[in-house]
């Protein structure tokens, strides 16, 4: 393991003088054109200099289906079928950089291939809440866990001359009226919680845009706010790319005007009457702003152009979408995303001696693709878990189906106007549970019987339960945060009847957000956690639980047992709609449960692996940089685990925050030395190794006088 090394497209002297010399030559007309929507996700090009328009489409987990050039309707037209990767709470799951990196080159060469130019991802906000409503898009709770992930998913994506769009800066931790809520935050914990992603992606991975929220930061819009903006992206982390507006979040002519934003987008077809369209242009005709003004926002976008090799008929990457190898991209992702948070000598088990198999839940059948907001992906297909078994197993066993639960919604159900929509109340209004009434209540206690008589008959050599949550609007979806942990669709009631019958049901929980386990998990056997892992998610879990693959997935957040042990509720303020100030400050996530001995459901960084690994002989070497430890695979099964360095902190500061992590693969009986390169060894500091199980810990110190 060394540094890694990040791969940076400086502009050149011949790119700053070609944007001079276009800009030069565009009338005012061209230059507005070019700095807001002229459609729904592209702005106005310049036939006359060959200046094309800068094309973008969501999003994290795939490039989104083709619109119509003014509305959200979709062109259907077949050519948009792409590939479904998993979400970014899956990366993040893997703690695996390559594949971080695989998964943005997977979704660069798709984005090429479809023609556009900015993908418009990743996100990279804090999971502050399980009750975040787009936590499934973000990575994690820790800002080192998400900087390292993502500066590899930019990098991938922009070697397919595609710009990554980091978003959305900064702190939209909620989708509560996420248009004018104003976070109110100081300015250390901006400095090492929610601002860290943002400065590592684009000062070490080098990402070309990065988009504004629609929050309000200390009292002004994301989208034209100075002390974010400016003085911090522009001026402190000296970022020279595009700066471009979530879709509606501009507000006022002249604060985008004079902000360091440079392109407004939006849901409205009116595209002349953006903020930066006509009214900027007259008031630039009538004097009242400067065209200085706008020549900088047009500057930088010619050079991202000249960086994405648009003009000039310069060679340009052809990407391509719908590959075999970018399928296999989502099932290598998939594999390792996969946590094994329980397992007493269940799993995994024997494909050749298993002849009959129950599969209960609507999240085992039920495709999560075409969910969830903007990131909702027009998959080309979707393995769900129900067929990843039936596939595994193939036709030498018998594999029962049951409900079990309905959700009452099916992924059809998609409302084509919900992002305009969402837009019109304020934005991102808390979900409203729909109301249950009685007859669904009895649809559900059919299903639960149903359900359980089936778990009743002693033949089925396996019984598994998949349910969780999906991208129905009260829950992981963009535009509403959750009212709640609970699981809801009365799970828990089934969940508790299988165990009875069943003792050794496998539970499957597959989620984008911590859910409450506690009517359950201590009375499971086998319990996994499955993130939305994309197209082959299906098959990956399979796999997992017949044991063609062992789980190395950790988790990247906390899985509480309730809303009192995070600290965004027992602390801070989350949810509200005007004003959200966040007194958890420093103390977000396992921070937060490890400074007030709160014991949750399962940790920060904890999964299990069907096999063990011991640590040996910790090892500090303050001279190159790192520090290491031997990993031995002790078991019987080849796995990979994933070492990681914790800071341990000072009076007055969080006990430890993750400082590295390294994942290895090790085969029966093997071991190696792992090394850890920790951004910088602190002179003088302790450090904590740990690893999945809770017994693998090791505190090191590091000398006072590291000789350089
Ligand atoms: C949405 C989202 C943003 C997305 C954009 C375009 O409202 O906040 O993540 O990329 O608008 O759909």
């Amino acid at each position: 393991m060394s540094k890694r090394v990040y791969r940076k497209k400086e502009v050149t002297d011949e790119m700053k003088e070609r944007a001079k010399e276009l800009l030069k030559e565009l009338t005012l007309e061209e230059k507005i054109g070019m700095i807001h929507g002229n459609e729904i996700f592209a702005t106005k090009g310049v036939e006359r200099l060959s200046i094309p328009p800068l094309r973008t489409s969501d999003g994290p987990m795939g490039v989104r289906a083709e619109f119509m050039p003014d509305s959200f309707t979709r062109i259907d037209d077949n050519t948009d079928s792409v590939t479904y990767l998993p979400c970014n709470s899956a990366v993040a799951s893997t703690w695996n950089r390559d594949l971080a990196y695989i998964c943005g080159r997977t979704l660069g060469s798709e984005a090429r291939g479809r023609g556009k130019d900015v993908i418009l991802a990743p996100g990279v906000n804090i999971k502050r809440s399980p009750l975040c409503g787009r936590n499934f898009e973000y990575f994690s709770e820790d800002p080192y866990l998400t900087s390292e992930l993502a500066c590899e998913m930019i990098q991938g994506i922009q070697e397919n001359d595609v710009a990554a769009c980091v978003k959305h800066f900064v702190a939209n931790n909620q989708e509560t009226n996420r248009l004018n809520v104003d976070t109110v935050i100081d300015g250390e914990v901006l400095d090492r919680i929610y601002y860290p992603a943002f400065r590592a992606a684009v000062q070490k991975a080098g990402s070309y845009t990065v988009m504004g929220s629609y929050n309000k930061i200390n009292g002004e819009q994301g989208c034209h706010n100075k002390e974010t903006l400016k003085d911090t992206l522009r001026d402190r982390w000296g970022f020279d790319g595009v700066i471009i507006s979530d879709w509606g979040g501009v507000h006022d002519t002249d604060k985008a005007a004079f902000s360091e934003l440079d392109i407004e987008m939006d849901c409205s077809s009116d595209f002349d009457n953006y903020y930066m369209a006509e009214p900027l242009r007259e008031k630039i005709i009538s004097g009242k702003i400067p065209e200085e003004v706008i020549d900088e926002k047009v500057y930088r976008i010619l050079i991202l152009m000249l960086r994405l090799n648009m003009l000039d008929g310069a060679k340009r990457s052809k990407g391509a979408y719908n590959t075999s190898d970018n399928r296999e991209a989502c099932l290598s992702i998939a594999r390792e995303s996969v946590i094994l948070l329980k397992n007493e000598d269940l799993l995994p088990f024997d494909p050749d001696s298993t002849k009959k198999v129950l599969v209960i839940g609507e999240n085992a059948d039920r495709k999560q693709s075409d969910g969830g907001g903007s990131a909702e992906i027009k998959a080309l297909y979707e393995y769900t878990t129900l067929a990843g078994i039936r596939m595994l197993l193939g036709g030498n066993a018998r594999v029962d189906y049951c409900l079990g639960y309905t959700s009452n919604t099916r992924p059809e159900h998609r409302n084509i106007g919900w992002q305009s929509e969402s837009l019109m109340d304020g934005g991102g209004s808390r979900a409203k549970a729909a109301e249950e009434d009685e007859k669904l209540r009895k649809k559900r206690r059919e299903l639960r019987e149903e359900a359980i008589s089936a778990a009743k008959d002693g033949s089925y050599d396996q019984v598994i339960f998949v349910g969780g949550l999906n991208h129905n609007s009260d829950m992981d979806c963009e535009g509403n945060d959750k009212r709640d942990m609970e699981l809801p669709y009365e799970q828990n009631e089934l969940i508790e009847e299988l165990l009875k019958v069943r003792s050794d049901t496998v539970i499957v929980m597959q989620a984008g957000s911590a859910v409450s386990m506690e009517r359950f998990a201590d009375k499971a056997h086998a319990l996994l956690w499955s993130y939305y892992a994309g197209m082959e998610g299906g098959k990956a879990l399979a796999e997992i639980l017949y044991g063609e693959v062992n789980p190395s997935g950790k988790l990247a957040e906390t899985l509480y047992r309730n809303l009192d042990q995070c600290s965004a509720h027992a602390l801070g303020e989350f949810g509200l709609d005007e004003r959200v100030e966040y007194k958890d400050g420093l103390y977000v996530g396992y921070r937060y449960n490890e400074k007030y001995n709160i014991v949750p459901r399962f940790p920060f960084g904890f999964g299990l692996s069907y096999t063990e690994f011991e640590y040996r002989e910790p090892y500090v070497n303050t001279k190159e940089g790192y520090i290491s430890c031997r990993v031995c695979n002790t078991g019987e099964r080849n796995g990979k685990e994933t070492v990681q360095l914790y800071l341990m902190g000072e009076k007055d500061e969080p006990v430890k925050e993750l400082a590295g992590f390294e994942k290895v693969f090790l085969i029966a009986g093997e071991e190696k030395d792992v090394k850890i390169y920790p951004e910088k060894l602190l002179p003088g500091r302790r450090y904590i190794i740990t690893g999945s199980g809770d017994s693998i810990r090791f505190e090191v110190e590091c000398e006072e006088n590291i000789d350089t």
